[in-house]
């Protein structure tokens, strides 16, 4: 009889938390094979561990019970270390990444979908993958992606909140967070993850530093290859090396060209639909900005819409973009270098970037003015410069 690889995963995951006396690894990982098992279609397999784990439910404890499930928290304000995203239900557009970003994901999720399956002396230590770049790229939505690519839970943890003034404490709070992900089916993701290097800054001892460092990267090795980390950071210059090296799989958010803002627009923008030249333009206005900045512009032209009840205008996204940009310092695209000036002075910025792109009637419906103004002000502009 052939064994059901994936099933086989689980159970020795299973035994191996039985054989170390580990009951929440035990059961948090029957819950997770009685899912799978569901999933499978075999219900009265997954109902039958079910009515397993409900039986021990009595015969524990309530606070083991409660514990099992419970989330690592700090050592000294108690909060959670961790977070839950609930990734059910969640309807999100799709991400739009470039090819050779996306090789890297599939890649690395190819390799996780079998990684437990490797037979495995010379692979030791969680399948990492780590993603760097600017605020609102995309990370986040990627760590999202990935876990519901595995089927996993998703667990965030903000380094930034793990580490203590009390290097003790931090370590305390490493510690914790490996025990917790070592024993529960999941993807855990580290944002923040440059918060780890940044206790430099911080006026510690080195010693003190490599210490906290040095324990991450052990904890990260022996979590064991069930688990899956991955990593976000914005500033990954502050990264050690070592740190660095240790995740084999990684990947470099930009902010989108002018090809995926257009798809972004779409995408983000939907139901609403605009034409295929109006993209372009609304690509064009949009330079600078994230995929983030752009999917909350789109957010703010439909809840206009929504409130105005009226057909959304291409002069509004324009207005909207252009005061959308002065809210932020970080927050800049080409439409914003146009706020506060005159029409004729728009005019002639948009014709002097792209002639073909601003015609006169493109211009005439970005700000809202008749062909005729629009053909005037063009003109005016032509003779200014000789033309
Ligand atoms: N490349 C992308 N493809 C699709 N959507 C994107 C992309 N980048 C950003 N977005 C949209 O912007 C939202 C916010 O981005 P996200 O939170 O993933 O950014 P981030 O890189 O994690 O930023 P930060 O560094 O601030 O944490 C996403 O939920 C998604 O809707
Ligand atoms: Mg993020």
């Amino acid at each position: 009889m052939k064994t059901d690889i994936r099933f086989f995963n689980e159970v020795a995951r299973i035994v191996n938390g039985a054989l170390r006396l580990d009951v929440d690894k035990v059961r948090n990982y029957t819950a997770f094979l009685a899912d799978k098992l569901e999933s499978a279609g075999e219900q009265s397999a997954a109902e039958r561990l079910r009515k397993l784990l409900a039986e021990t439910d009595h015969q524990l404890r309530p606070a083991e019970v409660r514990f099992s499930k419970a989330l690592p928290v700090d050592s000294e304000s108690r909060f959670p270390l961790v977070e839950h995203v609930n990734l059910r239900g969640l309807q999100e557009p799709p991400i739009n990444l470039l090819q050779s970003q996306w090789d890297v994901v599939n890649e690395f999720l190819s390799v996780a979908k079998s990684y437990g399956s490797f037979d495995t002396n010379d692979l030791s230590g969680a399948l990492s993958f780590l993603m760097y770049g600017p605020p609102g790229t995309g990370k986040s939505r990627l760590a999202r992606h990935i876990a519901e690519e595995l089927g996993l839970d998703l667990y965030v943890a903000r380094l930034d909140g793990l580490i203590s003034s009390y290097l003790g404490s931090t370590a305390k709070n490493i510690r914790a967070l490996f025990d917790f992900a070592s024993k529960t089916p999941c993807v855990l993701f580290l944002d923040e993850f440059d918060a780890i290097a940044k206790i430099r800054s911080d006026g510690h001892e080195l010693g003190e530093l490599k210490r906290v460092v040095n324990s991450f990267l052990q904890n990260l090795d022996t979590l064991g290859r069930q688990s899956i980390v991955i990593a976000a950071t914005n500033h990954e210059t502050l990264l050690d090396a070592a740190v660095w090296r240790r995740f084999t799989y990684r990947v470099a958010l930009k902010l989108p060209s002018r090809e995926q803002r257009t798809q972004m627009w779409k995408d983000f923008i939907a139901p609403i639909s605009f034409s295929e030249r109006d993209l372009v333009v609304l690509a064009d206005l949009s330079d600078g900005f994230s995929g983030s900045d752009i999917r909350e512009t789109c957010a703010r032209l439909k809840r206009r819409q929504l409130t105005s009840g009226k057909a959304l205008h291409l002069s509004e996204a324009f207005m909207v973009l252009q005061n959308l940009s002065i809210s932020g310092e970080n927050d800049r695209c080409f439409a914003s270098t146009l706020t506060n000036k005159e029409p004729a002075e728009i005019v002639h910025l948009l014709r002097e970037r792209d002639q073909r792109l601003y015609s006169l009637a493109m211009l005439a419906e970005l700000l809202g003015l008749s062909k005729a103004t629009a053909h005037r002000l063009a003109k005016k502009e032509g003779e200014n410069n000789g033309e």
